[in-house]
């Protein structure tokens, strides 16, 4: 598949290669340009401006997110402009799940679609994947299934509970536990972003 990629730090950089690597086609802008001239070096296409991500990518688009939670409303400003009914954007960082659910009502009266993804994987994501919690429409999410896919742990960095039998610990559980602290402290309000938003729950919280 084709995405557009916004944020080229310690975590979009590696997911993007993470996706060259795996066939797919990325177009890439940074606000400072030299990550994005290093990832045009392992095959991704360079954008110059936002206008010039979205210029480079097909019709229907669409483009992820990977900046600092506080800067994502300002970029979506600037580049709704850019986009037409039919895109998506997906905010893969750190976003508070109310904030995710706004956007998603303000970018459907334009007719873009919205997904949040809480990403956990750190700079290790490159070789080991990266945990996501997906939260949009169905029928929108599953679209882009071929990206979440690549983007995943492999099952050999999924280690199957066989030990669950005896009460013995596993080195895998000290593992698994590292991974949900993290992931667990982040994420798990966002986890519930799709249960909320489709009962209106976070409407009622008041913001
Ligand atoms: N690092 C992790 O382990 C980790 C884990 C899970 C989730 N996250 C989340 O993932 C997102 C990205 O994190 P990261 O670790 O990749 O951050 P990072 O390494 O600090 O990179 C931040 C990226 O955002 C860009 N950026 C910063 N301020 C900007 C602004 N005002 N306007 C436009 N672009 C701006 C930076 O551009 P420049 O290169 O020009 O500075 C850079 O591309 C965040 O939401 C973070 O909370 C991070």
């Amino acid at each position: 598949m084709q995405l557009g990629m916004i944020g080229l730090g310690k975590m979009g950089a590696n997911m993007a290669r993470r996706l060259l690597k795996q066939g797919h086609q990325c177009v890439v802008f940074n606000r400072s340009p030299k990550p994005v001239q290093e990832l045009v070096r392992e095959n991704a296409v360079g954008a110059s401006s936002l206008a010039d991500l979205v210029k480079k990518l097909d019709k229907s688009r669409v483009v992820w997110l990977m900046i600092p939670a506080a800067v994502v409303d300002k970029t979506i400003t600037d580049l709704v402009p850019h986009l037409q009914p039919g895109d998506t954007l997906i905010d893969g960082g750190n976003s508070y799940y109310i904030d995710d659910i706004r956007r998603a009502k303000e970018l459907a009266t334009k007719g873009v679609h919205y997904v949040d993804v809480g990403t956990s994987g750190g700079v290790k994501g490159l070789e080991r994947g990266y945990c996501m919690m997906i939260g949009g429409e169905q029928e929108v999410v599953h679209r882009f299934d071929p990206i979440f896919k690549t983007l995943a742990p492999e099952p050999k960095y999924q280690p199957e509970s066989t030990h669950r039998e005896s009460q013995e610990r596993h080195p895998a559980d000290e593992e698994r536990e590292r991974t949900n602290n993290h992931s667990g402290k982040t994420q798990a309000l966002r986890g519930t972003r799709g249960l909320l938003h489709d009962d209106g729950i976070g409407n009622r919280r008041g913001r």
